[in-house]
């Protein structure tokens, strides 16, 4: 049977680390507040010159040497970003022109933290259908550019950065590695709880980051307990069966809450959030190419990828390392 198998990783962060301590003398914050409300103890922040482009680009490099290919090999690149370097075009085709792989396809996906989970699930269809045979899918932000630094409800929670896969259309056996099931949920009905208050159609300026954060928290248990369980019965799996959840880096009591409601053990969840605090699309590739690059998930491990954001949407993805 054919499937789309991840074949690599890499990442990439920018050059300055911002403890809570730094943020400190800026914000009026405390690094206790910050550590026990969300498990954040450190955020990369963008300098001049590194972009969402130039992150993404970093990271796509790091994953096609991981999987052993050439940019050249590469017929399909999926950004997922809600901090593009410009209104268009599409960062997607800024980072292939980066790695010299022009003339494949190449577009951004919007879904804001559950950007990732969209942009491999569609990745995961087009490579199905024929269109490609190998793609880079790449979460990248640079939240840090739409932060209100005046409010400390939320300027505390983001950082900036990149992860990246890649996605490749293979002969597999039954029992063998690549996507087994995804699902992906929009209810437009929440988007006042988290979004940005300008954009080109409205405003013409960029805006700031607007959160309701303890209404966002209470959704995110509830929805992405929810999309586990679909995501598992789609594959005909029980959930005792999954090795390591890759959850969006959002809060850690959100990671704890959503692990505690499906009766998975702390252990199996991936958490950098402490390190990376919440890089919205470039969460989910970011923690699961530091699993495994620290050998935590292993050749045939079951993999479960998760995320919700602003919208709301949010999402799951199964599959065999
Ligand atoms: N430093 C110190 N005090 C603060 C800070 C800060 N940075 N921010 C808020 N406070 C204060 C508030 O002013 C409030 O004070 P008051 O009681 O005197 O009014 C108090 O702390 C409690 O504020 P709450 O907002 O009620 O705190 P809560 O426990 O809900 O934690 C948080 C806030 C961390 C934002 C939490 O609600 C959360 O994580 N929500 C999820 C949001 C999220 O992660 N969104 C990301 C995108 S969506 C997703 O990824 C799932």
């Amino acid at each position: 049977m054919k499937r789309s198998v991840l074949t690599g990783s890499g990442s990439a962060l920018p050059k300055r680390a911002v403890s809570n301590a730094e943020l400190t003398k800026t914000v009026d914050t405390t690094d206790e507040w910050i550590v026990e409300r969300t498990g954040i103890r450190n955020r990369y922040i963008a300098e001049d010159g590194e972009t969402t482009s130039t992150l993404a680009a970093d990271a796509a490099r790091a994953a096609l040497e991981a999987a052993g290919l050439a940019p050249h090999d590469i017929g399909l690149i999926i950004v997922a970003t809600a901090t593009p370097d410009n209104t268009f075009p599409a960062t997607a085709t800024q980072v292939q022109h980066a790695l010299g792989c022009n003339g494949g396809i190449a577009f951004d996906v919007a879904a804001v933290c559950s950007g990732f989970l969209y942009a491999l699930a569609t990745a995961d269809s087009l490579l199905a259908n024929g269109m490609a045979e190998k793609a880079l899918v790449i979460g990248s932000e640079t939240f840090s550019r739409i932060l209100d630094w005046e409010d400390r409800t939320t300027c505390v929670l983001f950082g900036d950065g990149a992860g990246a896969v890649v996605l490749e259309r293979r002969d597999v056996a039954e029992d063998g590695p690549g996507i087994l099931a995804s699902k992906l949920h929009a209810d437009g009905a929440h988007c006042d709880l988290l979004y940005v208050d300008g954009g080109p159609s409205t405003t013409q300026t960029v805006g700031k980051l607007r959160m309701k954060g303890r209404e966002v928290f209470r959704h995110a248990v509830v929805n992405l307990a929810e999309v586990l369980g679909e995501t598992m019965e789609k594959a005909g799996l029980e959930p005792s069966s999954i090795d390591w959840i890759v959850p969006h880096q959002a809060n850690r009591r959100i990671l704890d809450a959503t692990a505690r409601k499906l009766g998975i053990s702390p252990d199996k969840v991936v958490v950098t959030v402490d390190q990376h605090a919440n890089t919205s699309a470039a969460s989910v590739p970011l923690a699961y190419d530091a699993a495994v690059r620290d050998g935590r998930i292993k050749p045939g491990d079951l993999v479960m990828l998760e995320a919700m954001g602003g919208g709301f949407t949010w999402g799951a993805s199964l599959f065999r390392a």
